[in-house]
């Protein structure tokens, strides 16, 4: 399927960028006429997935890169939620349900799972300084 549109948008790490993040991903999302459900899903996912930036990559410091690229076919959409962070040791255990580095009870180690459960793919690709997250979502 061929692209009709794309955008990047890259924002800072900051907690105050997650909502904009979400809301900017979103608006683009509503050309190829999702349902107001699949709408939310892609809200959700992105949510997740940048507040990982924020919390994990840069260790919760509120700067550094976030870059957000959007492809748009008639069927689907693409999100590539990239950052320049530390990386994720293991991918398949950072992925695994309750998996959590962080030991103060504050995460529940879900957010990889919420992003599977409300897109139709996910794919993370890490090493120390470029750790890229790629979400599907279909429409229709
Ligand atoms: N962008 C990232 N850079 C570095 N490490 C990451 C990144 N994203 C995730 N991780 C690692 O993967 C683990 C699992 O992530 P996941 O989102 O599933 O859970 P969590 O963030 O710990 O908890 P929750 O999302 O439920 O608040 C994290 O604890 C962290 O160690
Ligand atoms: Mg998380």
């Amino acid at each position: 399927m061929s692209t009709i549109n794309k955008m990047k948008l890259t924002i800072e790490a900051k907690s105050q960028n997650e909502s904009f993040a979400r809301s900017v991903v979103a608006a683009f999302f509503i050309q190829i006429n999702p349902t107001l459900e699949q709408v939310e899903d892609v809200k959700t996912a992105v949510s997740e997935a940048v507040t990982n930036c924020i919390v994990h990559a840069y260790d919760g410091a509120q700067t550094g890169s976030i870059e957000i690229s959007c492809t748009l076919t008639e069927k689907d959409m693409t999100v590539e939620i990239a950052d320049f962070g530390k990386g994720i040791a293991n991918v398949e255990q950072a992925m695994k349900p309750f998996f959590t580095t962080v030991s103060t009870g504050e995460r529940s180690g879900m957010g990889f799972t919420v992003m599977q459960a409300f897109c139709d793919s996910v794919r993370v690709t890490s090493e120390k300084g470029l750790t890229t997250v790629t979400l599907v979502k279909k429409v229709a």
